[in-house]
């Protein structure tokens, strides 16, 4: 796929942008980039600290030809791409489902799936915030995130990156949309995280707290977890948390 990089010094948030540019009839690939975003998104309407130069922030608008049920398998998707890219700068990551990518336990990445209707059908925006720096965190952020230059020696500049994830955006976009796409995507997200199974975990539902042990994904991507009763929760859309055993 074709990317068309529209660069802007300062967004409210680049998924905002991207979701304009789709509803006027953006063609898929085109990519909103910003230094700085002043109300930087993330999951359940959390704020995603986006200071100047001190992350990348990066849409996509995907126009994907996908069953419906295969949507969500979008968001594996991109976290295999940035799992990739930083792996090709030398950093070693893990996914945390849905769609966390960690180093060392604490989250480097995030990213942010949104659909939207278009003149020519659905589109859904992927937004991704990679963290470049950690000057800028805020207390309650520096013992759960990190970032790119406090894990590889060699400044990597937001360009270089940027390069590095539409290239592997593209493959593994071309990979889900093929004959046998969506278990491919799966595989290869097993592959990449720790938490495909075995991991004891907690998640928060709305109306309901599930521990557990991970159980693989469904084809769609929901996660199973396997109580202590033997029973499998299947959870579509949730936070997950890993559980350590005390003592
Ligand atoms: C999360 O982990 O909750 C998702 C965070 C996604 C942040 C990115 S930064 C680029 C794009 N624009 C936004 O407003 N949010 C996403």
């Amino acid at each position: 796929m074709e990317f068309n990089i529209l660069t802007f010094d300062i967004l409210d948030s680049t998924n905002s942008e991207a979701l304009k540019q789709a509803r006027k009839g953006s063609d898929e690939g085109l990519c909103i980039v910003a230094r700085q975003q002043t109300g930087g998104r993330g999951r359940y309407g959390r704020t995603w600290v986006s200071e100047r130069d001190a992350g990348v922030y990066f849409s996509v608008v995907l126009k994907p030809r996908l069953e419906v049920e295969y949507l969500p398998l979008i968001t594996l998707m991109a976290g295999i791409a940035v799992h990739d890219t930083l792996r090709e700068i030398g950093i070693e990551p893990d996914i945390k489902w849905v769609n966390d990518v960690l180093v060392n336990e604490r989250k480097i990445s995030g990213i942010l799936a949104e659909t939207t209707e278009t003149p020519n059908g659905l589109a859904v925006i992927v937004g991704i915030g990679i963290n470049l720096t950690s000057t800028n965190f805020p207390p309650d952020l520096v013992a759960t995130a990190t970032c790119v230059e406090d894990c590889v020696p060699a400044e990597v500049t937001a360009d270089k990156l940027i390069e590095i994830l539409t290239r592997h955006l593209s493959h593994f976009y071309g990979l889900l949309a093929s004959d046998n796409g969506p278990p491919e995507i799966l595989e290869h997200w097993q592959r990449r995280s720790s938490y495909f199974d075995g991991k004891v975990v907690r998640v928060m539902l709305e109306n309901e707290t599930v521990t557990g042990t991970t159980d693989g994904l469904e084809s769609n991507g929901a996660l199973r977890v396997k109580r202590g009763d033997g029973s499998v929760a299947v959870i579509q859309a949730g936070d997950v948390e890993q559980v350590r055993a005390v003592g």
